[in-house]
């Protein structure tokens, strides 16, 4: 339900007026589309993994105008190209500054980005996030292996990449390195994930 609500978060940020374009960056199986359909908006949908794009591919999502297998750090758009730029979940796999500066590329002018990734929530909440998902995840993951290993990577792989690339720390920098303004950022979940945006000028 998370996820929902975070997808939700960001679509509603974007206040999309129709016709805008928008570009969704590892874009895996099309669930922000499915949140993004009947908001007359085009969407494109880019995603490394082709398997991923052959199953959004399936989902005959109305919205969606195109979708490509591409890598975010080298998109294979013109420059600006786009309105909106979304972004789920990619960030911590890429050099930041390379997808950042590509997200720049492709934007019009006035155009935004909006993404969110997972972090590492601080405080109060850290110790039960921490035995959440370094604890009670991994031992599930255990479990559930057995049945789909597949899920070996979501449950013990995944933990330690979030743990390790602590993206979210110079993103707002990177951001700015790379031109855009009115830059924002907002913990969602008590940072279990956080979201960034920013415009281009
Ligand atoms: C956890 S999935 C998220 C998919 C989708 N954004 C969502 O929220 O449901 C992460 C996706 O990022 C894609 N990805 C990873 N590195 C990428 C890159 N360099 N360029 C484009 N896509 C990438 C993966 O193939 C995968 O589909």
């Amino acid at each position: 339900m998370q996820d929902r609500y975070w997808k939700g978060w960001i679509v509603r940020e974007a206040a999309l007026a129709e016709g805008l374009e928008v570009l969704d960056v590892g874009c895996g199986t099309g669930v922000l589309e499915e949140s993004l359909n009947g908001r007359g908006v085009p969407v494109t949908g880019v995603d490394l993994t082709e398997e991923m794009i052959r199953l959004a591919q399936l989902k005959q999502i109305g919205c969606i105008e195109c979708l490509a297998v591409g890598d975010g750090e080298r998109l294979p758009f013109r420059d600006a190209s786009f309105d909106v730029v979304f972004s789920c979940y990619v960030v911590k796999y890429c050099r930041p500054e390379r997808l950042a500066s590509e997200f720049m590329r492709v934007l019009r002018p006035k155009g935004r980005l909006i993404l969110y990734d997972f972090s590492s929530p601080r405080g109060f909440f850290a110790p039960f996030h921490a035995f959440y998902v370094y604890g009670a995840l991994r031992i599930l993951g255990v479990v559930l292996r057995q049945a789909d290993p597949g899920l070996a990577f979501t449950y013990q792989a995944l933990p330690t990449i979030i743990r390790e690339r602590k993206w979210d720390g110079s993103f707002g920098d990177v951001l700015s390195t790379c031109g855009f303004s009115e830059i924002g950022e907002r913990r969602l979940s008590g940072g279990v994930v956080t979201v960034f945006w920013g415009k281009k000028a």
